[in-house]
């Protein structure tokens, strides 16, 4: 569970952990004539620890290799490993068990139940996982502190600003301890001083340990990640570029 990707792993890099391991996978809507291949033979490595970020213009499958990577969705062919476990035909049920207790989910626009107080908002996922009433309590002012929210525990989401409600999604996407954090334009309605706040929280949550996936199509975002992934026409074009690379690119 902590053999976390140094970089350094040399002979032993092969089989250094990998959270992510996709094989050959597709994702097609729709059948004949009209079928899109929204993910196209996609074969792809995150190992635990890593920080990536994942780009790509508007219908390359961001969102549909999100959705697999984050088991809402399975593939149409190939395989899927999420932290060693084959998840690519597993059933709808233990899919959404898998799903709640190894993966956070962070969105762009915030998905908070607008009729529950930040604190209800993050002890929910740990009602489901079955973790005792005072345990939930603790555990969800514990992350909502972490990220600087202490003092808007009793608020609904429409008393908070979207910088706010974000750092409650992220509350409560961390909050049953996950092994993966996803997040799908995070920043994408954010003003970029909460857009700012965001970034760090990830490179804080990367820094002890956390392994995290962005999606976005902003290099400004994309460049604080390690790793940054290209996508284009459902294929993975690039899986190993880093922020300087991708700042050579062309200036930002
Ligand atoms: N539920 C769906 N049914 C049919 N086509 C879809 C569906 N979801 C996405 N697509 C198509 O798949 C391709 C990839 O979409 P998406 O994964 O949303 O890309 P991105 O997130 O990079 O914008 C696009 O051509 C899109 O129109
Ligand atoms: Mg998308």
């Amino acid at each position: 569970m902590n053999h976390h990707h140094n970089g350094l792993s040399g002979a032993a890099g092969s089989r250094s952990r990998s959270v992510i391991r996709l094989e050959n996978v597709y994702r097609v809507y729709g059948s004949g004539e009209g079928a899109v291949r929204a993910c196209n033979q996609v074969s792809l490595s995150i190992g635990s620890g890593e920080y990536c970020a994942i780009m790509g213009q508007s219908g390359s499958g961001k969102t549909t290799l999100m959705n697999l990577i984050g088991c809402l969705d399975r593939p149409t062919a190939g395989r899927y490993y999420l932290d060693g476990v084959d998840v690519s035909k597993i059933g709808k049920y233990r899919l959404a068990r898998i799903r709640n207790h190894k993966i956070g989910f962070v969105f762009q626009r915030y998905e908070l139940l607008p009729n529950l107080t930040a604190l209800d908002n993050v002890i929910l996922p740990m009602m489901y996982a079955g973790v005792g009433m005072a345990a939930r309590r603790k555990r969800a002012i514990s992350a909502l502190s972490r990220m600087g929210l202490s003092h808007r525990l009793d608020k609904k989401p429409s008393q908070l600003s979207g910088g706010q409600q974000q750092r409650v999604a992220i509350a409560r996407a961390i909050v049953n301890r996950p092994v993966l954090l996803l997040a799908d334009e995070p920043t994408g309605a954010l003003d970029t001083h909460s857009a700012k706040e965001v970034i760090q929280i990830f490179q804080a949550l990367h820094a002890s340990g956390m392994t995290v996936v962005v999606v976005t199509h902003s290099r400004e975002v994309a460049c604080y990640s390690q790793r940054i992934i290209m996508m284009s026409d459902g294929k993975v074009l690039k899986d190993d570029m880093t922020p300087e690379t991708v700042r050579q690119l062309a200036p930002l």
